[in-house]
């Protein structure tokens, strides 16, 4: 058996074959300026930046938020194209943050749902013990109503719907990914009042590749003790 990929070996391939290039933001960031307005937030963590379609447009819009990706490929490429940030960026995981470090804004755009289940469950846990008490935590990440593809397994389905597989081919092919249910997404947030509620976000595919693709958006905040 050769040895498994890691989301960080996936990710520098991706980012090295130009994935996000030219892309612009998805619309969910003017939901997180909007938020951080409204609460008179301005800095946060961004978990799982990639190469800033999102960070970017999020500092341009007045937030100075720290971007953290375990690939050292997207950390270089968002190095090169605003030097200006290059300090605010670093190669990581949460847990290679300094211990109690808690910031008023947490964003995770498509990240949380690397790994099977439990994985999942205890990153998004990880990340709720990065929000101040008060501060924000702004998520999208895959719904269980899309229309998995390409090739893969299902590897588990647990009773509130959501469910994880494990990619045969593309750019994923090795690695397991989960897919929440709305039910599942609200049960790890319970107790922290909704300031977005959930919602879901579809996006059909470009034929020839089937079906669409589907998110569920929301911010929530931490409660204070
Ligand atoms: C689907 S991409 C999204 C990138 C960016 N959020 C965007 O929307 O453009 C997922 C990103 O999460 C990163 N990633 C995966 N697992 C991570 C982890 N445990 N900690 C930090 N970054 C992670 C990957 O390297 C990749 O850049």
């Amino acid at each position: 058996m050769g040895v498994l990929p890691t989301a960080s070996d996936a990710w520098n391939e991706e980012y090295r074959r130009g994935r996000y290039a030219g892309e612009p933001p998805v619309a969910f960031v003017d939901d997180i300026l909007a938020a951080a307005a409204r609460e008179g937030i301005d800095s946060g963590l961004y978990v799982g930046c990639g190469n800033g379609r999102n960070l970017l447009p999020l500092v341009d819009g007045g937030l100075d938020v720290m971007g953290l990706d375990v690939s050292a490929e997207a950390v270089r490429q968002l190095a090169r194209r605003r030097p200006d940030r290059a300090d605010r960026l670093r190669h990581g995981d949460l847990e290679s943050l300094p211990v109690g470090r808690t910031w008023p804004l947490v964003i995770g755009i498509q990240v949380f749902q690397h790994g099977n289940r439990d994985q999942a469950h205890r990153h998004i846990r990880a990340a709720q013990r990065r929000v101040e008490p008060g501060g924000l935590l702004c998520v999208r990440v895959n719904a269980a109503g899309t229309d998995v593809w390409p090739a893969h397994e299902v590897t588990e389905r647990g009773a509130d719907g959501g469910f994880s597989v494990s990619y045969t081919a593309g750019a994923k092919n090795g690695l397991d990914i989960h897919f929440f249910s709305g039910d599942e997404l609200q049960q790890l947030f319970d107790g922290w009042p909704a300031v977005l509620p959930i919602r879901a976000h579809r996006t059909e595919r470009t034929p020839p590749a089937p079906g669409q693709w589907t998110q569920w958006e929301a911010i929530w905040r931490r409660p204070r003790p």
